[in-house]
C-alpha cells in the first residue's frame, strides 16, 4: 500500500447478527488524495454498509480503516472527527426539515465552532455557486429535490472535507441535475485534492471515475 494513501482499508468485515447476514467479507484496499472512486455492484452487495464504515456511522466486526493516518477504531469524537474530515452525501437528502438549506449548510461548521458571521459567508458563497443563491431561506420541502441534493452535497463540502463519500447520490434525480451533483462532487475532489468515493448502480458514472471498486456478496471482486 502506498505510504500517501488518505484512506487504508485492511480486512474489513461486518456481520448483521439478526439473519446472520455476512454483509462484507474481507475488503481491503487503499485509495489517495485527489482520486475519484466508484464503488459498483449488485444490490445488496455491500456498498452502503461499506460506507457507513468508511464514514464513522457503523464499526466494523473485523478488520481497520484509516483516514489520513488514523485508526477510526481510535477515535472518540466520532462527530467532530466526521465534521473535519469526511463530508457524507446520501441518496436521500437527511436534511433537517426544519432549518432553511443555509442553516443546513451552516450545521457542519457549528460543530467545529466555526464563528457565526465566517459560517453565514461560507454557506451563502456555496449555496450561490451552486446556483442556489435565492433558495437559501427556502426549507427543504419548498425546493425541488435536484436543488435539495445540491444544498446536501454544499452541506457536505463547507467544511472543505479531505475525503468525501456518496452514496446513490444521483439515484433520486433526473440525469441533468444528476451530472451536475457529479460534476459538483468531481470538482472538489480535483480542486481540495479531496479523495471521493462514489456507490453507485449508474454505469456512466462508474466509467467517469479514476478507479472501480467491485463487491460482490461483501467481498471484493
Ligand atoms: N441494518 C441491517 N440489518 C441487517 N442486515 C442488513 C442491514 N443493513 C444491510 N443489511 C444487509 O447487508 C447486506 C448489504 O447491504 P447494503 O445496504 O450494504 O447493500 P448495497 O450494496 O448498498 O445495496 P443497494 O445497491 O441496494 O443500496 C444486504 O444483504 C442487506 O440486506
Ligand atoms: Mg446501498
Amino acid at each position: 500500500m502506498s505510504e500517501s494513501a488518505l484512506l487504508r482499508i485492511s480486512g474489513l468485515g461486518r456481520d448483521y447478527d439478526r439473519g446472520g447476514v455476512r454483509a462484507l467479507h474481507d475488503v481491503s484496499f487503499s485509495a489517495e488524495q485527489g482520486q475519484t472512486v466508484a464503488l459498483i455492484g449488485p444490490s445488496g452487495c455491500g456498498k452502503s454498509t461499506l460506507l457507513s464504515l468508511i464514514g464513522l456511522l457503523d464499526r466494523p466486526d473485523r478488520g481497520r480503516i484509516e483516514v489520513a493516518g488514523i485508526d477510526l477504531a481510535t477515535v472518540r469524537r466520532g462527530p467532530e472527527f466526521r465534521a473535519r474530515q469526511i463530508g457524507f452525501v446520501f441518496q436521500f437528502h437527511h436534511m433537517v426539515p426544519t432549518m432553511t438549506l443555509q442553516e443546513n449548510v451552516e450545521a457542519p461548521m457549528v460543530a467545529l465552532g466555526v464563528p457565526r458571521a465566517e459560517r453565514r459567508d461560507r454557506a451563502a458563497e456555496l449555496l450561490a455557486r451552486m446556483d442556489l443563491g435565492s433558495r437559501a431561506g427556502f426549507l427543504p420541502t419548498h425546493v425541488s429535490g435536484g436543488e435539495r441534493q445540491r444544498a446536501a452535497v454544499a452541506r457536505a463540502l463547507v467544511n472543505r472535507p479531505a475525503l468525501v463519500l456518496a452514496d446513490e447520490p444521483t439515484g433520486n434525480l433526473d440525469s441533468v441535475n444528476g451530472e451536475r451533483v457529479m460534476a459538483l462532487l468531481v470538482h472538489h475532489a480535483r480542486s481540495q485534492r479531496a479523495l471521493l468515493l462514489v456507490a453507485t448502480h449508474n454505469p456512466q458514472i462508474a466509467a467517469a471515475m479514476d478507479r472501480r471498486i467491485e463487491l460482490r456478496d461483501g467481498a471484493q471482486v
